[in-house]
This record gives C-alpha cells, sequence and structure tokens, in this order.
C-alpha cells in the first residue's frame, strides 16, 4: 500500500489535544484554547532566570529522550530545542539529516519507527512540506509527542508561542495592541503562526503590511488588516514584526520589489519607527536580512527585542516540552 501523503493530511481539532483537554502534540495554534496558550506563557516564564544568572534546571524529563529531526536549517529553534531537553534532564539527539538514511531514500515514517525503537519520546520536527507534523503524529506510538518546529509556510507554533511571550512580558494585555507584521506575509509560518495566537488572545488589531506580491491570501485573513502602506501600517502602532524574505520559497515572483527598493519601502528603519509609538517594539524571528527588511542600527537598538525573543525561546520549548510529558506521563 502506498504511504498516504502527507500534503493531504488535515489536523484534526482533538489530534493536538488529549481528553483530559492536555496537549498531547504541538501541532498548531490555530484552534488552541485561549487558556492553554496563556498557562504556556505562565510555565515559560517560569523557567526564565535572571539575565546573568544560571538557566533554570529541572528533571521533570529525567529518563526521556528528545529527538530533533530537522529536514530544513535551523539555528534559534534547533538549538533552543536541544538545550530545553538537556535543561530538563532529558536526552537529546540531534538527527544530522544530511548524513542519515533519509538520503539513501528511507521514508519518514520508516525514520520515525526507527527512532521510535530507540525510545525516543518526543520527536521535534522540521520540514519544508506542508502536513509532515501532523502526518507523523496521526502514526506514532501512544506514549510518543510531536512537536511542530516549522512546517513549510504553514505554522511554526513555538515561534508563535515566544513572540506572544515577548509581547506580553514588554506590553502588557495583548488585547490593548495594535501589532504590525511586515514583510513577505505570503511565505511566512511565523506571520500566520503569530497571527493565530495573538487573535487566541484578544489582539485589539493585527495589520498585515506587504508588498502585494507577497501579501496574505484575502480569504484567509481572519479580521487582520492588509496593507502595502508601510507607514500606514506603523502608524500608532504598539508591536512591529520584521518578517525575513524567504528567498527559499519566493523562486521569481513577479511584481516582487528588488533589494534597494524593497529596504527603501517596506524596510523597518528608526525613521520609519517614528509612525509607530514611541514606546513601541521592534520584533524579528531571525535570521535577519540586515538592511532589507530590516536597519542593522535599529534591530541593535534598545526598540529591538530580537535577543529577548531568541532567550524567551528556550523557556518556551521548556514549557511545551514538559507540557506535552505530563500529559502523557502525569507528574
Ligand atoms: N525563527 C526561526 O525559526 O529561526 P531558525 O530558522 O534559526 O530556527
Amino acid at each position: 500500500m502506498a504511504a498516504p501523503d502527507p500534503k493531504n493530511t488535515l489536523i484534526e481539532p482533538d489530534l493536538q489535544l488529549a481528553a483530559n483537554g492536555g496537549l498531547r502534540h504541538l501541532l498548531t495554534l490555530d484552534g488552541l484554547p485561549r487558556g492553554l496558550i496563556s498557562d504556556i506563557l505562565d510555565d515559560a516564564e517560569r523557567y526564565l532566570a535572571p539575565a546573568g544568572a544560571l538557566p533554570v534546571r529541572s528533571g521533570a524529563l529525567a529518563g526521556r529522550t528528545v529527538g530533533n529531526l530537522f529536514f530544513e536549517p535551523s539555528t534559534r529553534t534547533r538549538a533552543s530545542f536541544d538545550l530545553a531537553g538537556r535543561r530538563l534532564g532529558a536526552d537529546v539527539l540531534n538527527l544530522d539529516v544530511n548524513t542519515s538514511s533519509r538520503k539513501k531514500g528511507e521514508s519518514i515514517l520508516d525514520t520515525i519507527y526507527t527512532l521510535e525503537a530507540m525510545a525516543v519520546d518526543i520527536m521535534v520536527v522540521r520540514d519544508a512540506s506542508s502536513g509532515v507534523p501532523a502526518y507523523i503524529a496521526q502514526h506514532v506510538a501512544d506514549h510518543v509527542s510531536v512537536m511542530n518546529a516549522g512546517e513549510a509556510d504553514v505554522s511554526h507554533p513555538t515561534q508563535g508561542l515566544l513572540d506572544l511571550l515577548t509581547i506580553r512580558q514588554h506590553k502588557g494585555d495583548i488585547a490593548e495592541l495594535t501589532v504590525a507584521i511586515v514583510g513577505d506575509i505570503r511565505h511566512s509560518r511565523v506571520a500566520r503562526s503569530a497571527a493565530e495566537g495573538l487573535r487566541a488572545l484578544g489582539v485589539r488589531e493585527l495589520r498585515l503590511v506587504s508588498p502585494p506580491s507577497l501579501a496574505p491570501d484575502p480569504d484567509n485573513v481572519n479580521g487582520a488588516v492588509i496593507l502595502d502602506d508601510l507607514d500606514e501600517g506603523l502608524d500608532g502602532a504598539d508591536v512591529v514584526m520584521a518578517l525575513r524574505i524567504q528567498r527559499e520559497r519566493i523562486g521569481n515572483l513577479e511584481g516582487t520589489p528588488g533589494v534597494e527598493e524593497y529596504f527603501s519601502r517596506y524596510g523597518v528603519s528608526r525613521a520609519r519607527m517614528r509612525r509607530a509609538k514611541p514606546d513601541a517594539i521592534v520584533m524579528h524571528p531571525g535570521p535577519m536580512n540586515r538592511g532589507i527588511e530590516i536597519e542593522s542600527e535599529l534591530a541593535d537598538s534598545p526598540q529591538s527585542v530580537i535577543t529577548r525573543q531568541v532567550t524567551n525561546g528556550v523557556a518556551v520549548r521548556m514549557a511545551v516540552l514538559e507540557r506535552v510529558h505530563r500529559t502523557l506521563h502525569g507528574g
């Protein structure tokens, strides 16, 4: 029998939640209850240490094994899942995809079953094809959880959670905020997950700002304001999130401005930020194209919370790893 096509895998509403409502897998923020999102953010706060102090550790995952399976490049997400697992006391396996048997044509499911047979309890998966994390979640054993660590242009839920945590820390109640996400919205899993999380927490206004060629599907924006004028998008904003131009997904998209034109029209800079509120924060998920979607000096300025996002990424990943473990094994 031919293997099912991951692209045709839909996320059933109850696939990521256990019967008792606990987090079983983390596949998407879409449809995740507001209370559960807030609880994860609260848990993450407890995994943050004061600047300069040793990282917070726990033995919550002692004896368990976390497997990192990144079939696309990553620095932040992979390193932070690695550190998160170790700081919770787990063994962490970082599969080197380039030298793995996937290169010899082994299927994704055979790879998963092989790791299951080595007692990997939590599979952290990044893949360029949509549907892969849910497809794996449908096939793993009952005691195994799956974390979506970045799925095509569809979803990046732990990035969404760390963005929510960062916004909440700096700006308070998300229901009071105007958030502008700027750049390559069409190809951005970061924008999708941020929008899902912000909506779940009742954001006052969400603006999606991009050149028309990189705008989202208008049938799929759930009340966000779509703009192609950066100044309009930044006007009075509390939070400005610049996105990376996804060169690997864009190809030669007709109508996309060249680099210099892009920066002059859509680059977030100190001068353009004068349109936002004086205490607005600037975010970027990384990796940055300095001088293209964000001015280098702004990225390094006091308005920038980009390194804070990275720090929060480890704490959020500790919180979700610990939570799926608790759902399956108690404690
Ligand atoms: N933000 C993010 O996903 O970065 P990496 O690709 O480095 O993991």
